[in-house]
């Protein structure tokens, strides 16, 4: 008998290269950068332009300058290639700005806390390649002027600028996402992928973290200091890359900063290590004796931040919760418990901590039972609980329960003004802050639904044309503490109101003329001034900080819906909620796999859903509503699993959500019945 013709097809590899939707990544393709366009130019430059193409040959003339713009925000070292000079004793100036708001001949933006940083000058001797020195990268600018002031000429054939973030990532593959999102509205594309791009621009070599010479030398007070030098070249923590708040400034480990960036980093790029190295690093300078955590890494004054002490707490349990990687938990859980007993210790007769400590994000008024620091403390005691649990360490877990209890009980007869449907900053004061009421959301310190509702609408009510007003930072926009609102939003059941935040707010922050189009700034007025309050120096606002780049991880987790619930992603709820949108499409790895989820709405109601999760895992998935009679059918693509069919009585059913779902590659088609 002739055997039929068989054939046989290779399973689909899932590799890097192969993500959908890779030409939203900003990161750039190769190290060697070149401008992209010129964006102005004073006096004599001949051939301008030709500096943005591989044969340049501009030729600067007695006083003259132009300003080069890379289109994004980019960092790194700049080399001059110089052909012919007028003589042997010239001098080319090199400055660099985030936004086009500081763009000159005279000075770069600002990295201290008055004046602009200097010009980075070369003596000019002859033709040749002329390099700056590694303490001399910027770490973040969108704009570069060459600045010739003095007779004579020099022809620079080529400026270009070395990029230096992402040190550990191979030199061609700084754009090698693990994860991807993408729905049917560009600007929240562009809002998912310039996120992703800033916590990797915020991913510097540690041995280049900024030094810090003028902190507490140069400061507000000192309003004319001007020539401002700049250098980085202060190693920050051990390993090959680190995660700064800022790829500009500070350039300094901050674990608030973190408690934002790094869900962002797993759901983009999964540079775990890039996180180790980063917590790693504040564990290193811990008071052995208290517990007590830094504010902030080296090199920065040893000082205490309640809150910053317990983001860094929150980021172990982060790292564990996203890698369940038990050995890397073990090796900081003495320290770590030891850091928890420190911040209990601040618990008094009410059931609340006292804070002592000003230092938080730079809002004013931190202090006493403060309703943002009891929050957090609240979800770190909840973290300690689980980690103790997956680690078998249960002694404390009853007397940290009581604990997480007694706060939450106090916090509310404290805090909580049911008139104004709201939590006051502390109980002195009427100040309803974002930083409390979100983070009350986010922990869960709310006793039931209708106060999230309540704290979610009083927000809403606040927007300014510009985003989220944070009330206890003076006339400032926090993009830090808005990501936290955009996640309490999501949990009080207001996706519309989430999704319109990031369109207002992240919106404003990337098409604003005065941004980079492609990472987002660290604060800015509630009137849309590139002022922030905390600081009097505009000029110094970092325009890359990972603190700002929320969106990114909700976006993947609450509207593509993908939940990582427990070890890695052991556990895990699919929950897509979709809003306004049509398509919600995102994926991403953990050391356990791949998950990912699509859900698409058709124009007849019904839509389909596939998502992906590791086999061996298991979690409970959340169907989108479906507004009409009809049948929900989910099958395992393998055919592993038997098939769920769900009967729809009608469009007002509740949400439908199947749990024990085995980990696999599961298709649901929802349709209505026919009429
Ligand atoms: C050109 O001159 C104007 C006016 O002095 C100045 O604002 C601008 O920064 C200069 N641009 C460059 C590239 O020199
Ligand atoms: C800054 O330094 C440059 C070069 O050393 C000098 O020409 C210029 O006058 C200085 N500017 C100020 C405002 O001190
Ligand atoms: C950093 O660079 C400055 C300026 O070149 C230099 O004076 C200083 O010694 C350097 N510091 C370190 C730690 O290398
Ligand atoms: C690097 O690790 C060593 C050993 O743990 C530690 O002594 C040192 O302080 C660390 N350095 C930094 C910059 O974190
Ligand atoms: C640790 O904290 C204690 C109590 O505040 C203090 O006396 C000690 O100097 C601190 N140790 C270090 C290494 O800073
Ligand atoms: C209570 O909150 C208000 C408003 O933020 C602040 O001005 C005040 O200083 C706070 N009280 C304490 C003890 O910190
Ligand atoms: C918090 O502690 C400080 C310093 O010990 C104390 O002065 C203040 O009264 C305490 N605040 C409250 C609300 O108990
Ligand atoms: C905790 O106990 C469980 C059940 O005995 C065991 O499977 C698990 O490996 C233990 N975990 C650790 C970190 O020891
Ligand atoms: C609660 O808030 C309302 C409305 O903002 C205000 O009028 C009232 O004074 C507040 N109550 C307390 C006890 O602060
Ligand atoms: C939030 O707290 C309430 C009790 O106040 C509890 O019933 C509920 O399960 C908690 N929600 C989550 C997600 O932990
Ligand atoms: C949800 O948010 C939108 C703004 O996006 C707002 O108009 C609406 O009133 C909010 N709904 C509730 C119930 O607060
Ligand atoms: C901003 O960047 C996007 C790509 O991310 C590009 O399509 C758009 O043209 C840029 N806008 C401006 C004004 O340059």
């Amino acid at each position: 008998m002739k055997l039929p013709w068989v054939l046989t097809f290779a399973p689909l590899l899932i590799s890097t290269s192969a993500l959908p939707y890779s030409e939203y990544i900003l990161a750039p393709s190769s190290r060697t950068l070149r401008p992209l366009s010129v964006h102005t130019s004073n006096g004599s430059v001949g051939n301008a332009e030709s500096l943005t193409t591989t044969s340049g040959n501009a030729i600067f003339q007695d006083d003259s300058a132009t300003a080069y713009d890379f289109g994004i925000n980019i960092a790194g070292v700049v080399s001059l290639i110089v052909g012919s000079v007028s003589d042997s004793n010239q001098y080319i100036g090199v400055t660099f700005s985030e936004s086009s708001l500081w763009v000159s001949n005279k000075s770069c933006d600002a990295t201290a806390d008055a004046g602009k940083d200097e010009t980075l000058w070369f003596h000019v001797t002859g033709p040749g390649r002329y390099t700056a020195p590694r303490e001399k990268e910027r770490g973040a600018f969108r704009y570069m002027t060459l600045v010739h002031a003095m007779t004579g000429s020099v022809e620079v054939t080529a400026a270009e600028i070395h990029y230096t973030a992402m040190p550990h990532w191979p030199d061609d593959a700084i754009g090698n996402y693990s994860g991807y999102f993408h729905t049917d509205d560009e600007l929240l594309n562009r809002i998912w992928y310039a996120g992703a791009y800033t916590n990797q621009i915020c991913t510097i070599d540690p041995h280049y973290g900024d030094a810090l010479i003028h902190i507490r030398k140069i400061n507000s007070s000192v309003s004319d200091a001007t020539n401002v030098t700049w250098y980085t070249n202060h190693t920050i923590t051990n390993g090959t890359s680190a995660l700064v708040d800022g790829a500009k400034r500070d350039r300094i480990v901050w674990a608030g900063d973190m408690a934002i960036a790094v869900p962002g980093v797993v759901v983009s790029t999964d540079d775990v290590i890039t996180i180790e190295n980063s917590l790693n690093s504040l564990f290193d300078i811990q008071n052995t004796t208290t517990g007590q955590l830094p504010y902030a890494g080296r090199p920065f004054p040893s000082s205490l931040s309640t809150t910053y002490h317990l983001y860094t707490l929150i980021g172990v349990a982060d790292h564990y919760l996203y890698t369940g990687n038990v050995e890397y938990l073990t090796s900081l859980w003495g320290k770590w418990k030891l850091a928890l007993d420190f911040s209990l210790s601040f618990i008094d007769h009410s059931g609340l901590m006292n804070v002592t400590s000003p230092s938080d994000w730079l809002r004013f008024g931190m202090g006493g039972h403060n309703i943002e620091a009891n929050a957090i403390l609240y979800y770190t005691i909840n973290q300690a609980i689980s980690l103790a649990e997956a680690l078998n360490d249960t002694a404390s877990i009853a007397s940290w329960q009581a604990t997480a209890d007694a706060i939450k009980e106090n916090a509310n007869l404290l805090l909580w003004n049911q008139t104004a449907g709201m939590y006051v900053d502390n109980e002195t004061t009427t100040l309803m802050p974002q930083d409390g009421n979100s983070w009350a959301v986010v922990s869960n310190l709310t006793l039931n639904s209708s106060q999230a509702e309540s704290i979610s609408t009083n927000l809403v009510k606040r927007w300014t044309p510009y985003g989220a007003p944070a009330l206890e930072a003076a006339d400032a926009i926090s993009p830090f503490i808005s990501g936290f609102e955009i996640q309490a939003h999501f949990l009080a059941g207001n996706v519309t109101a989430a999704l319109d935040l990031m369109r207002l707010q992240w919106g404003f922050m990337l098409n604003d003329p005065r941004m980079t189009n492609s990472t987002f700034i660290e604060g800015y007025s509630s009137t849309g001034e590139l002022h922030y309050a905390p600081y009097l120096n505009d000029a110094r606002i970092s325009h890359a900080h990972g603190w700002a780049t929320g969106p990114t991880s909700s976006l993947t987790m609450y509207v593509a819906g993908i939940h990582i619930l427990s070890a890695g992603g052991q556990t895990w709820r699919i929950a897509p909620e979709l809003g306004d949108l049509k398509l919600a499409d995102a994926g991403f790895s953990t050391r356990l796999g791949f998950f990912s989820a699509k859900t698409e709405m058709g124009d007849d109601k019904g839509w389909t859903m596939r998502f992906q999760t590791p086999e061996g895992t298991s979690g409970e998935v959340h169907f989108p509503k479906l507004a009409c009679a009809g049948q929900i059918l989910m099958q395992e693509t393998d055919g592993k699993c038997e098939d769920v069919l769900v009967e729809v009585a009608d469009a007002d059913s509740g949400p439908v959500v199947i749990d024990g779902v085995a980990g696999g590659q599961w298709h649901v088609k929802a349709t209505c019945s026919e009429e």
